[in-house]
């Protein structure tokens, strides 16, 4: 089976740690009875340069003929002066979420055992390692409700988002959180912020209305507010980590800085309600979590393994090969237990670091 992956590597460390994913992949799938087929595209501030727009139509064109989006990063300080709907990330991340229909962005928080060191989070918080899935809403919320605007003049001039969800919406994200802790620790925590906002009363209604099909898992409702401090006092209490678009935004950053380095961290957006689980190709974009991160672009020195494990979660999710999937994150498990670390996960007492290339050839050793 011949598949189109989309390639947006984007800007800043994204078109340095991608050939790493790919050629991570290119090895893994060797192997199997799957074969992929990477076009590239631009995408947000190198398209912008290009053609003048963050997602031009050539490159939308190419996501919808693919199988899924292999994405790097986008924005940087050399399009911070454009009007804010033409920046990189709102002009090209958001509508891609929206126009593939991804409601549905997991971002798995895993501090690996040999990495608690790199945690600012005390010794015993986290010993052992951790692993959290934030499980966040992403097309839906004050992101994409309307009215959005600005109006009036003066001392009354005002802007406004709308945070609003369809019943739907909290439906399929909340079913999908179910099912993802079948298959973990059969906990979630559901977040919001039901002692304020009518939105979150109703989110937390149809959360728990949904909750009478999954009785076998423990459900939990937590204010974001509390949720924000508990996952730096006692992170281990969490599994599945329900949220709304926004307060996943917030949260899954939090929960990333808490494994040590942004630069491990991998996501996947997906869409397509009810192929969850099936046999079926979901179609799917993948992404580090962390940013294009300007000061060290250019350097050769970036961590590629968020990337690489965001082509593993393409893998896993699009493609349904779990065993390969995880072949790349044993591989890469097995390079940071060598001792193995790109200058972001060196520890306190130093040590050498190696360059992106060095680390993805030691994966690649490893797979
Ligand atoms: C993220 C980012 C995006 C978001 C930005 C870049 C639009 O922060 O993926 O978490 O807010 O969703
Ligand atoms: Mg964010």
């Amino acid at each position: 089976m011949k598949h189109t992956v989309a390639v947006l590597a984007g800007d800043g460390i994204g078109p340095e740690v991608m050939p790493c994913a790919i050629e991570v992949l290119e090895k893994v799938i060797a192997q199997s009875d799957i074969q992929l087929d990477f076009q590239h595209a631009l995408v947000g501030g190198a398209a912008i340069d290009e053609t003048g727009k963050a997602l031009p139509e050539e490159t939308l064109r190419l996501a919808e003929k693919s199988s899924a989006i292999l994405f790097g990063s986008v924005g940087g300080p050399k399009w911070e002066s454009l009007p804010p709907a033409e920046q990189p990330e709102r002009a090209s991340l958001l509508p891609l979420r929206k126009h593939f229909q991804l409601f549905a962005n997991l971002r798995p928080a895993l501090i690996y055992p040999d990495l608690a060191d790199a945690s600012p989070l005390r010794p015993d918080l986290v010993e052992g390692g951790l692993d959290i899935l934030i499980l966040r809403e992403l097309t839906g919320d004050v992101y994409f409700g309307e009215p959005k605007l600005r109006r009036g003049t003066g001392a009354e001039e005002e802007a406004l988002d709308t945070m609003i969800y369809k019943r739907y919406e909290i439906e399929r994200i909340t079913r999908l959180a179910f099912e993802s802790a079948r298959l973990r620790s059969k906990k979630v925590h559901s977040i919001d912020k039901a002692n304020v906002l009518t939105s979150m009363v109703f989110w937390r209604e149809v959360v728990t209305e949904i909750h009478k099909d999954y009785k076998d898992i423990e459900l939990q409702h937590m204010y974001v507010d509390n949720a924000s401090m508990q996952l730096i006092k006692w992170p281990k209490q969490f599994d599945v980590v329900l949220c709304p678009n926004m307060f996943g935004d917030i949260l899954s950053d939090e929960a990333s800085q808490i494994t040590g380095s942004i630069g491990m961290l991998a996501s996947a957006s997906l869409g397509a309600p009810g192929s969850w689980g099936s046999n079926e190709h979901p179609f799917g974009l993948y992404e580090p979590a962390g940013g294009t991160a300007p000061d060290i672009a250019g350097k050769g020195i970036a961590n590629p393994i968020a990337q690489i494990l965001s082509a593993a979660l393409m893998l896993r999710y699009t493609f349904k090969l779990e065993n390969e999937a995880k072949k790349i994150e044993s591989a890469i498990r097995k390079t940071i237990g060598q001792g193995h670390r790109t200058g972001d996960l060196l520890q306190k007492d130093g040590g050498k670091s190696l360059s992106t290339k060095e680390i993805t050839q030691k994966i690649i050793e490893n797979l």
